[in-house]
């Protein structure tokens, strides 16, 4: 472990007033509503604690927020960094490896992320099965444990456990559930239509800016990983995507997707 996660991991525990979080919950754009559900909660503004960032984008907070979620303490994270801000993947993928520290095991990554598959709908919530890092990063860069690369096993990066344990839950709340391969990119720009064809070739279901070096991160420390895709727009359905858009239609899948990650962690 490196210095700055050390130092922030143990400044963080000193603002929880005890709390041990076993969950990390990144909540993507347009679904920081879910960490009002919190219980019993403590707030921390991300720049208090050395080493940590947040997010400089309009409509993402960058608060830490730790409680009782479904009987379980939450550390909800409230606005990402992500690599198109000028971030390298260690500073994205930070928050994750001092959740670890702190005792996390679980960590259930949500975003917004673009529709590939033409069946698809705005509004949709896909389990993401796997993904492609497409961002040409990677925070396993320049890591060395015992002086040697980490050469990590991403065979089972998303949980298969939790992902059907999502399945039976959405059966039970009556929620309709895509499934799918998430092609993470560092935009920010949007996509061309020519990539939206390259991406669906390559197999992808949504394309986001975020998640996969933080989930590479996650199964680096050992941490079970869900990940969660608020569909805000599909490529082809119209032919223009906004940021106004993304937030507005991920703020319509929050409930949604707030009741099953309740319902998850209650179950598990
Ligand atoms: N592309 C990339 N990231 C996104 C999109 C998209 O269409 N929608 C929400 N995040």
């Amino acid at each position: 472990m490196d210095a700055p996660v050390a130092a922030a991991a143990e400044h963080l525990q000193g603002l929880l007033g005890g709390r041990r979080p076993e969950v990390l919950l990144t909540l993507g754009s347009g679904l920081s509503g879910m960490a009002d559900d919190l219980d019993d909660a403590v707030d921390v503004d991300v720049a208090e604690v050395p080493g940590l960032v947040g997010s400089l984008v309009p409509g993402h907070a960058s608060r830490l927020r730790c409680g009782a979620l479904a009987g379980r303490t939450v550390l909800a994270q409230l606005g990402r960094p992500h690599l198109y801000e000028g971030h390298d993947a260690r500073a994205v993928t930070r928050m994750v490896e001092v959740a670890a520290e702190l005792g996390c095991s679980t960590f259930v990554v949500t975003n917004a992320a673009g529709g590939l598959d033409p069946a698809f709908d705005p509004g949709d919530v896909m389990v993401v099965d796997d993904h492609l890092n497409l961002t040409g990063h990677t925070p396993l860069r320049g890591l060395l444990v015992d002086g040697a690369p980490v050469f990590l096993d991403l065979g089972e990066a998303y949980d298969p456990a939790l992902r059907r344990a999502a399945h039976v839950v959405a059966a039970d709340l009556g929620i309709e559930l895509r499934r799918g391969v998430y092609a993470g990119v560092v935009g920010p720009a949007y996509e061309t239509p020519a990539e939206v064809g390259m991406l669906r070739t390559l197999g992808a279901h949504a394309v986001g800016m975020s998640t996969v070096n933080e989930v590479i991160a996650a199964r680096a420390h050992g941490l079970r990983v869900l990940g969660l895709s608020s569909i805000t727009n599909v490529h082809g359905h119209a032919v223009s995507t906004s940021h106004e858009e993304v937030l507005e239609v991920g703020a319509r899948a929050a409930g949604p997707l707030a009741r099953l990650v309740v319902a998850l962690l209650a179950d598990a």
